[in-house]
Parts: structure tokens; sequence; C-alpha cells
């Protein structure tokens, strides 16, 4: 019998996923209608951004666990396959779980 991983699960069936930050501790749930990068503002954390479509890269994140679900036109393609760096702006999560370095 095998243990499945928050961070190997697909996301739940209506959209929504876990955001875990590993610095502070915080698991937030982003549901499918929120950007990270906006649950994370409204938790009071201060992350830095500025276009919120994926295009400027100043919300650039590194990955620790799960697979993210890259929308930006920032990353290169090779940059997005390595999965460790996500645009919290405007990309998601195909893991039920993310760790990020935050
Ligand atoms: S704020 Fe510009 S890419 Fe996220």
């Amino acid at each position: 019998m095998s243990t499945s991983e928050p961070t190997q699960t697909p996301i739940d069936a209506d959209g929504s996923f876990e955001v875990h930050l590993q610095k502070s501790g915080q698991t937030l749930k982003v549901s499918k209608d929120q950007s990270i990068l906006s649950v994370l503002q409204d938790a009071g954390h201060d992350v830095p951004f500025s276009c919120s479509q994926g295009v400027c890269g100043t919300c650039l994140t590194s990955v620790i666990a799960g697979t993210p679900d890259h929308w930006d036109m920032f990353l290169t393609p090779e940059e997005q396959q390595a999965n460790d760096q996500m645009l919290i702006c405007c990309s998601r999560s195909q893991t039920a779980r993310l760790v990020l370095d935050l």
C-alpha cells in the first residue's frame, strides 16, 4: 500500500490547492478564482510584484516541492520544465500542495 504525498497528488476537482510557505511555516488555500499572489497579500505577506500578468518576472519565487502549472510568459520552456521556480501572480499548481521558499 502506498501513501500519496500531497505534493504529488493532482489538485482538487474544484481547482483549489494548498500553498505551504517554508520560511513562515504557514499553509494557505488558493481557490480556483484566486492567485497565489493575492492569497499571500490577503494573509499579510509583502510579496514583490509589478505586472500581475506573468510578464515582468518581479514575483519570481523558488519552488521547494510540488509541481507548478506555469501560465507566465517570462520563464523559458526549459526553466518552466525544471519546476523549481514560478511566477506566483498568474501560475498555479498541478499538485494538491506546493511548497514555496517564502
Ligand atoms: S508580477 Fe510580473 S510576472 Fe508576476
